[in-house]
C-alpha cells in the first residue's frame, strides 16, 4: 500500500526546485500575505525582494517582521526595480484588474489573488493581457495544491475509485467576516470570496458543468450584507453531480469542513483542518476506500502539510515552474476566467431562483 502511495505523494509534494526560484515582489501587505504567502515562501526558500501597499505603514510592519529589505513607495517604483521578475498581487479584487494590467504591461510574471476580478469581462481582459505580453500568470486558488486534495486528484486520475459519480464539499463554520471590512458591503459575498475555492476545485476534478442551481440566504445579526449561506448543485453532461453546501453562521460551535468524491468502485473523503479553528487550524486528513487497489475498508493517506500556509507554495511554485520550464499552470489566469463564469452562473441562479445552463 505504501508503495502505491509513492506516485500520489510525488504529485502532491510541495517543494520548489532551486533552479525555478526567481526574485518576487509583493503588492498588498494584508492578512493573507502576512499569515500565508510569506510563511509559505520562507518554507520554500524563495526570495522576496520587496513589498508595497497603499498603506505604507502596514507594508513596513510586514517587511520588518518577515525580513524583507525593501518597502517600495508605490507599485510604479516596484515595477522599476529590474531585480523583480515575479509580482505577487494580493489586494481586494476590486483593485486587482488595474494593478494586474500595469504589471502585465511591464512584462513581469504574476500570481494574482482570488477572486481574480469582480466580473468575467475584467477577468477576460486580464487573460488577454497575459497572452499579449507573453507572461506566465496564475491565480491563488491554492486549494488545488492542498496536499490531501492534490493526492485525491491523483488517486482519481489513477482510477482508484473507478468512474466518478459525485463530488461534495460541506463547510459549516463561524467565519470572522469582520476581519475583512472591505467585504462588509459586498452584494456578492460567500461564493465570490469563499466558496469560489470549492467551485474552482470541483472544476479541476470534473470540468465545466452543464447546468447549475444555487439557493442562498442571510442570517439575522450577521456582520456582512451579502449571502452567508449557499447550497450549490451542478449537473455534468456525463450525469455526474456535485454539491457545495456552505454555512458561515454556525452558532453550534462545531465547525466542519469535509469533502468527498464518490466513484463506482470506491470513495475518497477528506477534511480541511484550517476551518475547524480559523486561522490556527488543525491537520488536514484524507482517506480512501477502494475496491480497485483494494483497501481493506477506509485507509488513511498521510497528509503532512496544511492548506494554510503550505498550499501557497504550490500556487507560486506552479508560476515559477511555468517560467522555468514552460509547464502549464494548475491554476492559470486563463482557466480562472471559467471559474468566474461558474461563480456568475451561480449568482444568476440565486437571483432568478432557476437553474442556469453554464
Ligand atoms: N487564497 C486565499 O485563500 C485567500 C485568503 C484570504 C484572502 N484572499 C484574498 O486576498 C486578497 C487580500 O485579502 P486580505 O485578507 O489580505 O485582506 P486585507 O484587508 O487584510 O489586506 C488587503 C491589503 O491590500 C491593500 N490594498 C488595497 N488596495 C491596494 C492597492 N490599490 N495597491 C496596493 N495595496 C492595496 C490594503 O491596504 C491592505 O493592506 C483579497 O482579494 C482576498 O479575497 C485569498
Amino acid at each position: 500500500m505504501i508503495d502505491q502511495f509513492r506516485e500520489v505523494a510525488d504529485f502532491a509534494r510541495l517543494e520548489i526546485p532551486s533552479a525555478h526560484r526567481r526574485p518576487i515582489a509583493i503588492i498588498g501587505a494584508g492578512g493573507i500575505v502576512d499569515g500565508a504567502h510569506l510563511p509559505a515562501y520562507k518554507k520554500a526558500g524563495l526570495e522576496v525582494v520587496g513589498i508595497t501597499d497603499t498603506n505604507l505603514e502596514k507594508a513596513r510592519d510586514v517587511a520588518s517582521r518577515h525580513g524583507i529589505a525593501k518597502v517600495y513607495s508605490s507599485s510604479a517604483e516596484l515595477l522599476d526595480d529590474p531585480r523583480v521578475e515575479v509580482v505577487d498581487i494580493a489586494v481586494p479584487s476590486v483593485a486587482q484588474p488595474d494593478i494586474f494590467a500595469t504589471v502585465a504591461n511591464a512584462k513581469k510574471h504574476i500570481l494574482a489573488q482570488k477572486p481574480m476580478a469582480p466580473t468575467i469581462a475584467q477577468g477576460q481582459v486580464m487573460s488577454d493581457l497575459v497572452d499579449a505580453n507573453h507572461i506566465v500568470a496564475g491565480v491563488n486558488q491554492q486549494l488545488r495544491f492542498e496536499e490531501g486534495v492534490a493526492a485525491a486528484h491523483k488517486m482519481v486520475e489513477m482510477g482508484w475509485i473507478g468512474t466518478v459519480t459525485n463530488m461534495s464539499i460541506t463547510v459549516n463554520l463561524i467565519t470572522p467576516w469582520d476581519l475583512w471590512p472591505w467585504a462588509k458591503d459586498l452584494d456578492r459575498l460567500e461564493i465570490m470570496l469563499h466558496s469560489i475555492h470549492y467551485h474552482d476545485l470541483i472544476r479541476w476534478f470534473l470540468g465545466d458543468p452543464h447546468s447549475v442551481f444555487c439557493a442562498a440566504g442571510r442570517t439575522k445579526g450577521q456582520f456582512p450584507k451579502g449571502e452567508t449561506r449557499t447550497i450549490s448543485t451542478s449537473l455534468y453532461d456525463s450525469g455526474v453531480t456535485s454539491i457545495v453546501h456552505a454555512n458561515h453562521v454556525n452558532r453550534g460551535g462545531d465547525n466542519l469542513a469535509e469533502y468527498r468524491i464518490d466513484g463506482d468502485q470506491g470513495s475518497i473523503r477528506g477534511t480541511l483542518g484550517l476551518l475547524y479553528d480559523y486561522p490556527n487550524g488543525r491537520v488536514d486528513t484524507l482517506e480512501i476506500n477502494s475496491q480497485v487497489l483494494p483497501t481493506d475498508g477506509w485507509s488513511p493517506y498521510p497528509v503532512t502539510t496544511r492548506w494554510f500556509p503550505d498550499a501557497f507554495i504550490g500556487t507560486m511554485g506552479s508560476v515559477l515552474a511555468g517560467i522555468a520550464t514552460g509547464a502549464p499552470l494548475r491554476a492559470s489566469v486563463r482557466d480562472n476566467v471559467q471559474t468566474l463564469r461558474m461563480v456568475d452562473a451561480l449568482y444568476r441562479s440565486m437571483d432568478s431562483g432557476s437553474s442556469v445552463t453554464f
